[in-house]
């Protein structure tokens, strides 16, 4: 039997055991999915079971997709150009370390069917997963990216992965099309991001990285002053897709019980 695993920490939280068991289970495949909740230092020994073929394949949440990074043979250009990695497989009998944050959020933003071409992105937040969306975006090429994160320099350093990228201090808000939360502010009920919205004019859309509450009050308050919003949850499917691919060889369906298995 095949053995998957995500790896992160918290792990409680996850849905990638849910969605993978369900694909696993569609396409007949004798496989397991499952979560492991790990510290720092158990993280080169984990990877190393893959090149041992006591796991086949990873997924690596918050905090590690940076930290996997020396413990791998190999990356994809993706994970290179990133900084960072969520997919973990063998390939050759070497470790290679991917990333599928990245085609995820271009596939959500084409399920959208909006075209980020010439528009002006504005991103919050400089944690885990901004690297792979700035990539992403990148692909689609915007007029503009704009970046704000509470802590300057976080957002400064991602300058170095991405030099045209702008920044703009916590609160000051830029003229933009789209407004991208990608910072963890919502993934508690009642969290707010002390950011006022009020003024920047009519139709953007407002996308929330976090799917789960399914509306974080960004959403919310967006969606009252008439924006168009949308939600993490295409995103997270979509690179589980493109993970569950790369282990399986089987494109599994997207198809509304796949897509509700993740509305709780
Ligand atoms: P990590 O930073 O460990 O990768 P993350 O969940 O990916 O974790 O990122 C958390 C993001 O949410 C960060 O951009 C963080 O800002 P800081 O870099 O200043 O910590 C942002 N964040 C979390 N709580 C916040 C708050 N109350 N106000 C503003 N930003 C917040």
């Amino acid at each position: 039997m095949k053995k998957y695993i995500v790896i992160g920490n918290p792990i409680e939280h996850s849905l990638s055991p849910k969605l993978h068991n369900h694909w696993i289970k569609k396409n007949n495949i004798d496989a397991i999915y499952d979560k492991k909740k790990i510290d720092q230092s158990e993280l080169e020994n984990i990877i190393f079971e893959v090149k041992e073929g006591k796991i086949n394949g990873i997924n690596v949440t918050v905090p590690f997709k940076k930290a996997a990074l020396p413990f791998l043979d190999e990356l994809s250009i993706e994970a290179k150009k990133t900084r960072s990695v969520n997919t973990i497989y063998l390939n050759n009998g070497k470790t290679i370390g991917h990333n599928t944050d990245a085609a995820g959020f271009e596939l959500a933003i084409k399920y959208l069917r909006y075209n980020i071409n010439n528009k002006r992105i504005f991103v919050l937040g400089a944690g885990g997963v901004v690297p792979s969306i700035i990539f992403s975006l990148n692909k689609m090429q915007p007029s503009k990216i704009i970046l704000s994160n509470r802590t300057r320099e976080k957002a400064e350093d991602l300058k170095d992965l991405f030099k045209n990228v702008e920044i703009v201090d916590w609160g000051e808000m830029p003229n933009f099309d789209m407004v991208i939360n990608a910072t963890s502010i919502g993934l508690k009920e009642n969290d707010e991001i002390k950011l006022d919205f009020s003024n920047v004019g009519y139709n953007k859309i407002f996308y929330d990285v976090i799917y789960n509450p399914k509306q974080t009050n960004f959403l919310k308050k967006a969606k009252d002053l008439g924006h168009k919003v949308e939600n993490g949850k295409m995103m997270f499917i979509y690179q589980a897709h493109q993970a569950f691919t790369l282990w399986n060889k089987i494109m599994p369906d997207i198809d509304s019980e796949t897509i509700k298995l993740l509305d709780q």
